[in-house]
């Protein structure tokens, strides 16, 4: 990553200005004097801004550090840097600039690595087809928004087979940390059919940022995608904005009527970065210490993603679960904002299931709407045998079970192995939509039969997966 270039945002009028352009602005300038600093918020006197609106700290001597206004106090602007702040203290001369935060997006955005500003930080320039948009737009009307029913190809026979997810769909992915969030991502990059692919990365390591570039979603996923990066040790000023500038991204590509695939990667630590700055502009803090703001952004967030009359944004929202506990604050809002949920498990990632995704517990809202009557039959039938087989995993592992005690436990340890062979996939593998169909009606059908073929590759139907990745190994 090299030398990001200054930014370029639209200003009000400067006074100071030549005469010449003066003529057609407005003799007006906003100046203010920085009252207190606590922590990240900075107080602002002699001065008012909109909410939201973007100022220019301006220590003597130091370069300028932009900042956003996030709340009052009483009249004061409360300010939060999102740049770090290098020197600044009581009395430093404060500017408003803009009143909002604009981005350039475009076509040519594609396979670029930017910043929560939208500025490259792959080491070249941006190309100057691109248009300025408002970061800060609103979502879609709820009348104008067509109904969801066709599916999205995701290339996770999982995901497709056993959570068919829809185009303007949006789904939350839930997992504890490592468990593998980042992998699925990137098998979902490389694995979808949507024309374009918007990454945004807020809040992660410095370290995972090149590693997921290079290795997780490589020069193939890359191609399609615009990845927007801020790391965690940006200011969460500028973590919150990584989502917004992702999601703004994803909204002019659906405007020029593609079918659109947002990843943010992840909402919780976008919830945090909001709850940094709830707490600093002086909200109470709720659950978890979680100010009312964050539960108030969460929605707005998550609504301007779907499918309008022009195109679609289809998204996938990671949820970070602390403690593998399902049920925290943000984990349990946001799965009431979706239309589906995908749990990652960290068991399954113990033995080796790759991608751990726990079928049981999962759920696509939206499935039936997209698939004919004989899959979400078929779908039906696995999650049945799935569920049965581990409510009496105990008792078959440890030998207790007898075959030929209950027929549905006969079945379940049956159709084990054959489920696992559609469930589990190298992450390199990407598999057609209709093959993990197919897959899938086979294994439903197989156990129909009287004399079901107990054995993997009695099920499985190799012939239909045409991946070039060796068939994954059945286990667990
Ligand atoms: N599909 C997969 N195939 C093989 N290994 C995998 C797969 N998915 C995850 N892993 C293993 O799990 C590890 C963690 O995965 P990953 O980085 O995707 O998790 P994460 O949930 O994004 O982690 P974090 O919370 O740190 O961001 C990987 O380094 C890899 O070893
Ligand atoms: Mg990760």
């Amino acid at each position: 990553m090299s030398d990001i270039p200054a930014l370029d945002l639209p200003r009000l009028p400067d006074p100071h200005a030549t005469a010449e352009s003066l003529d057609k602005s407005v003799l007006f300038q906003v100046r203010g004097r920085v009252a207190s600093v606590t922590g990240d918020a900075v107080t602002v006197q002699g001065m008012t801004a909109p909410l939201g609106s973007l100022c220019e700290l301006q220590p003597p001597g130091a370069p300028a550090t932009l900042a956003r206004v996030i709340g009052f106090d009483d009249t004061r602007p409360i300010l939060a840097p999102m740049e770090p702040i290098t020197r600044l203290a009581a009395g430093d001369r404060v500017r408003l600039i803009s009143h909002s935060l604009t981005l350039r997006v475009g076509q040519s955005l594609c396979g670029r690595i930017v910043d929560a500003f939208g500025r490259p930080i792959d080491g070249r320039p941006l190309s100057d087809d691109l248009v300025r948009v408002d970061v800060s737009h609103s979502s879609p009307d709820s009348l104008a928004r067509p109904p969801i029913d066709q599916p999205l190809q995701t290339g996770v026979r999982a995901i497709d087979a056993m959570l068919t997810c829809g185009i303007g769909q949006r789904l939350g992915i839930f997992a504890g940390s490592g468990v593998g969030k980042s992998t699925l991502l990137g098998m979902i990059t490389r694995g979808t059919n949507a024309d374009r692919v918007v990454i945004a990365m807020v809040g992660e390591r410095g370290r995972e940022v090149g590693e997921f570039i290079q290795r997780t979603l490589g020069e193939e996923g890359l191609k399609k995608s615009v990845v927007v990066v801020a790391t965690s040790d940006k200011p969460a000023a500028q973590r919150l904005s990584a989502a917004y500038t992702a999601t703004s991204i994803a909204e002019q590509f659906r405007d020029e009527g593609h079918n659109v695939l947002l990843l943010v990667d992840s909402v919780t630590r976008f919830a945090m970065a909001q709850r940094e700055l709830g707490l600093a502009a002086g909200e109470p803090p709720t659950t978890r210490g979680y100010p009312p703001s964050v539960f108030n952004l969460l929605p707005q967030l998550v609504e301007r993603a779907g499918r309008t009359e022009k195109g679609s944004i289809t998204a996938f929202y990671t949820v970070l679960v602390e403690g593998d506990d399902n049920n925290e604050p943000i984990a349990d809002a946001v799965r009431g904002l979706l239309d589906g949920h995908i749990v990652l498990n960290r068991k399954l990632a113990h033995r080796g299931h790759f991608p751990p995704i726990d079928i049981p517990q999962s759920v696509s809202r939206l499935q039936n709407h997209l698939v004919s009557l004989e899959i979400s039959q078929a779908v039906l039938k696995i999650r049945e045998h799935m569920v049965k087989y581990d409510s009496s995993e105990d008792l078959i592992s440890i030998g207790a079970y007898r075959q030929g005690s209950d027929p549905r436990i006969d079945a379940a340890i049956a159709m084990r192995d054959p489920i696992n062979v559609l469930l589990q996939q190298h992450s390199d593998e990407q598999t057609p939509m209709e093959n993990a169909h197919q897959m899938l009606k086979t294994i439903a059908a197989a156990q129909t039969t009287p004399a079901a073929p107990t054995h993997a590759a009695a099920a499985h139907p190799a012939a239909a997966t045409n991946s070039a990745a060796p068939t994954p190994q059945a286990a667990g």
